[in-house]
């Protein structure tokens, strides 16, 4: 592979999530998903921002299609809104308006975090019937959009859904473990639904999509603080990576939650077990490794915190409009290296990484610039495709519209007013036009 170039066959892409961009909260029969109800609940979001318009994509499929080809990516990455299609999230009633929506644009990702409020009432992911309603979900999307679609993903960023959907921002202790847990039964079974009843005819690939920073030891050369970074790499990671590609749980993983719960005064882990049959189903339900990253954390050894590792901030490091996030392309390139050293080689998909700004409107966003043409690049590692988040200015989350992540502008108090390009579409266009880095 030449330094800098990428395969012929590249998938450039850029991403979006529904809740994030669709607005139309109610449109044609739409049911509440738990995003709805959370972004109604008085001061969650930042300045009680939500997503009842959000980019109103919902009824501007034609403009973002056009913002898509001023780009010139050649992959699209949407995902679909389990409460659009089923309002109550089982496939008694299916929204047939919803469907004919994502009928319109392809690939998708499945999941990624606005599951439908009715499931919610019987315990969500905590409840391990979830699983066959997630399959039964993925079953009617794959026999009705399937015939569109070559890239799946079945589920987006599952350590964030189990550690901050319900762990760290909500009720610490066991809940994150079990909804991982369930997740990557859910995942795992809407792998084989995918490979025994459609792939033949289909012929598309699916994964799950794994996100996780890259931790740096804050001194190279102190063991203590190597260990320590890579314990968090490996915990970040592996967690649903080790039972996706090597069969069951790291025994990093179980020594650590095993201490931990201990620790706390409980008689067992907290970690559920996986049975020797689901060890089996699980292991080898992926096609390419589906990955989104931003950043790099630095650690140093820390014996009170929970891997053993407590976080330093470097302020040489270049500041986006997300204080999480810190422009640092060097650890893109160590952590592929990571999961193709731990993962046997597997081919990657960047299903996201991108860079905020917030404050005043400025279009020249010189940041981004920089961002794309520093993490961008190829350095022996398998990667099949690139996407960036995100293709315009949407929802971010509890952050609400003051962090923007978008390629494109969106005036969020106008839905009227069209979406705007910034300096960087034309950064991104060049790339792709050079399969890679220009020079
Ligand atoms: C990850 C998530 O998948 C996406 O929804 C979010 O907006 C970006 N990261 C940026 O935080």
């Amino acid at each position: 592979m030449i330094y800098g170039h990428f395969r012929k066959e590249f998938i450039w892409s850029t991403a979006t999530a529904s809740y994030q961009i669709e607005g139309g909260w109610r449109a044609d029969g739409k049911g509440l998903s738990i995003w709805d109800k959370f972004a109604h609940t008085p001061l969650k979001v930042f300045n009680d921002d939500n997503g009842d318009i959000a980019c109103d994509s919902y009824n501007k499929i034609d403009e973002d299609v056009a913002i898509l080809k001023q780009l010139k990516v050649t992959h699209y990455r949407f995902f679909i809104s389990w409460s659009r299609v089923l309002p109550d999230g089982t496939t008694s009633h299916i929204n047939e308006a919803g469907l004919s929506y994502y009928d319109r644009l392809v690939k998708i990702t499945l999941y990624h975090w606005d599951l439908p409020q009715a499931l919610q009432d019987i315990g969500g992911w905590e409840n391990d019937d979830i699983v066959g309603k997630f399959r039964d979900y993925a079953d009617l999307i794959f026999s009705r959009l399937g015939h569109n679609v070559k890239h799946w993903i079945t589920i987006n960023e599952p350590y964030n859904i189990a550690m901050v959907g319900h762990g760290i921002n909500f009720r610490p202790g066991t809940l994150p473990y079990i909804v991982g847990h369930n997740l990557i039964k859910a995942h795992a079974e809407v792998w084989h639904l995918y490979n025994d009843k459609y792939r033949a005819v289909q012929k598309g690939i699916i994964s799950i999509t794994i996100n996780s920073d890259w931790s740096e030891p804050r001194n190279p050369y102190k063991q203590e603080d190597i260990d320590a970074a890579r314990r968090v790499v490996q915990f970040y990671i592996g967690w649903f990576a080790h039972p996706i590609y090597n069969g069951d749980y790291s025994d990093v993983m179980k020594t650590i939650i095993r201490e931990r719960s201990l620790a706390a005064g409980l008689t067992k882990s907290r970690l559920p077990e996986f049975t020797p049959d689901e060890i089996k189903r699980i292991k080898g339900t992926y096609d390419y490794f589906g990955f989104n990253h931003y950043t790099t954390v630095l650690f140093h050894w820390k014996k009170k915190n929970i891997l053993g590792a407590g976080t330093v901030v470097d302020r040489t490091w270049l500041d986006s409009g997300s204080g999480w996030l810190k422009i640092t392309p060097f650890g893109f390139r160590r952590i592929l290296n990571f999961i193709k050293e731990e993962y046997g080689n597997p081919p990657i998909i960047i299903t996201e990484n991108g860079v905020s700004e917030r404050g005043p409107i400025d279009l020249n966003d010189n940041h981004r610039t920089y961002h794309y043409e520093k993490y961008i690049n190829q350095d022996n590692v398998d990667i099949r495709g690139y996407t960036a988040w995100s293709l315009m200015d949407n929802l971010e989350w509890a952050t609400g519209f003051s962090e923007r992540f978008g390629l494109f502008y969106v005036n969020h108090s106008d839905p009227n007013v069209p979406r705007v390009k910034k300096a960087s579409v034309s950064t991104y266009s060049t790339i792709i036009s050079c399969n890679g880095p220009c020079s």
